[in-house]
């Protein structure tokens, strides 16, 4: 028993709970490990979700989610509830996922007690402090300390090298959230109940082409979603197109998109997504319109070309691979860019291509392999 290695995976939010449910079951079944799991619960219903679909339940869960939570509040409180847990179970690892309030706070609270960061997504960089915010610097925190930094790409893993990370403490790994969509995706194969949940809108909708959409970036709040909300507007009245928005719970992304896009023919805001059920908004949009890190690696793993809504990417992969594109968040150049994707054969076939620079599905066993060796 004790020889086992101890390792307590911290997560608060819906991303990241997406990203580690793979790990968190290859550890929980590998003899090698005791493994425990807390939970910031940064995200509420979000989070609830995914740990219900994965089958998780928490040793702690920290229930840290207040509404319309300030950062600074919620990194002090995350800092010393963490600490108490890490203080409790003294694990041998802590390991932490992505760039949230949660993940940088976990991994200051594990220096704190010299316990040793393993970064599962480290090596993300956009190069600007303030897209995305505070995310890339919550990275570089990170990126700054662990002892064991699991970059999904061979260009994530160099932006560490370019940093003077050790290099014998970076791997490539792939992107858990390939394995996480494989296994959703083989859940649903096999119970197509779990996600027919939007049957009624694909029936509302049939005939049109469906575009997927989700927004949440703090950084577009103000300005950039009333722009994203204007574009929606204007592609909405279309009559060969629906666009189906599951709105994420943020009060700043709600009282917007309510207040813009409520009661429009050829638009579902709808409520966030079950895993199962937004794989099958990803399987039936003809192309996605997102601000989203997660969905721009899922997208083009089910090929469907996606338009980031953002100036800046960290996962530029997509990009190089021609099946994501930035469009930035001014309503014409949204609007434009869509218009072209539904008009344009040829450019749609251009980015309609599977390609997975992300991962192979297989992220979670290397990364189990690095922690029972590290
Ligand atoms: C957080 C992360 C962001 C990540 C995103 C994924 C930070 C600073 N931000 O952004 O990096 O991309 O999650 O979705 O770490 N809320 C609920 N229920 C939920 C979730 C959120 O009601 O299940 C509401 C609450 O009012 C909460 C607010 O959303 O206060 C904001 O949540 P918060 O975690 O602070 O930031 P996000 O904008 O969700
Ligand atoms: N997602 C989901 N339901 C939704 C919207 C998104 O399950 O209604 C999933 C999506 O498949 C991806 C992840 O949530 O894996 C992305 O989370 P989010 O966009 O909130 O955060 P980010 O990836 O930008 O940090």
């Amino acid at each position: 028993m004790s020889s086992r290695r101890k390792i307590l995976t911290v997560f608060g939010t819906r991303p990241e709970a997406i990203k580690l449910f793979p790990l968190v079951h290859a550890l929980a079944e590998d003899e090698r490990f005791d493994s425990r799991v807390c939970i910031s619960a940064q995200h509420r219903e979000m989070l609830d979700q995914v740990l219900e679909i994965a089958g998780i339940v928490p040793d702690h869960d920290l229930d840290l989610m207040t509404p319309g939570q300030t950062l600074d509040a919620l990194t002090a409180r995350a800092l010393v509830e963490i600490g108490k847990v890490l203080d409790e179970e003294r694990p041998d690892w802590i390991v932490v996922q992505g760039d949230t309030t949660t993940v940088m706070a976990g991994a200051i609270a594990a220096y704190y007690r010299k316990i040793p960061v393993c970064h599962v997504e480290a090596g993300l960089r956009s190069g600007d402090i303030h897209h995305p915010w505070p995310e890339e610097v919550n990275r570089r925190v990170v990126g700054s300390f662990a002892a064991l930094h699991c970059a999904p790409t061979p260009t994530a893993r160099d932006a560490l090298l370019r940093e003077n990370v050790a290099a014998g403490s970076v791997y490539v790994t792939g992107n858990t959230v390939i394995d996480a969509l494989r296994w959703v995706t083989q859940r649903v194969g096999e119970q197509p109940a779990l996600a027919a949940g939007l049957s009624e809108l694909e029936a509302r909708f049939a005939g049109k082409r469906i575009i997927g959409m989700t927004s949440h970036r703090r950084e577009n709040f103000g300005e950039g979603m009333e722009n994203i909300a204007t574009a929606v507007q204007r592609l909405a009245a279309r009559e060969d197109v629906a666009i189906i928005f599951p709105v994420h719970l943020n009060p700043n992304v709600r009282a917007v998109m309510n207040a813009r896009l409520a009661g429009l023919d050829n638009v579902a805001l709808i409520e966030p997504l079950d895993y199962p059920h937004f794989a099958r908004l990803l399987d039936i949009s003809h192309l996605m319109l997102t601000d989203s890190g997660g969905v721009q690696e899922e997208a083009p793993a089910l090929g469907k070309p996606v338009l980031v809504m953002r100036e800046t990417t960290e996962r530029p992969e997509g990009i190089a691979a021609g099946t994501a594109k930035l469009v930035g968040t001014d309503a014409d150049a949204i609007v434009r860019e869509t218009t072209r994707l539904l008009d344009d054969e040829a450019a749609y076939a251009a980015m309609a291509r599977a390609h997975n620079p992300f991962g192979d599905g297989h992220s979670a066993a290397r990364i189990a392999d690095l922690l029972a060796e590290a």
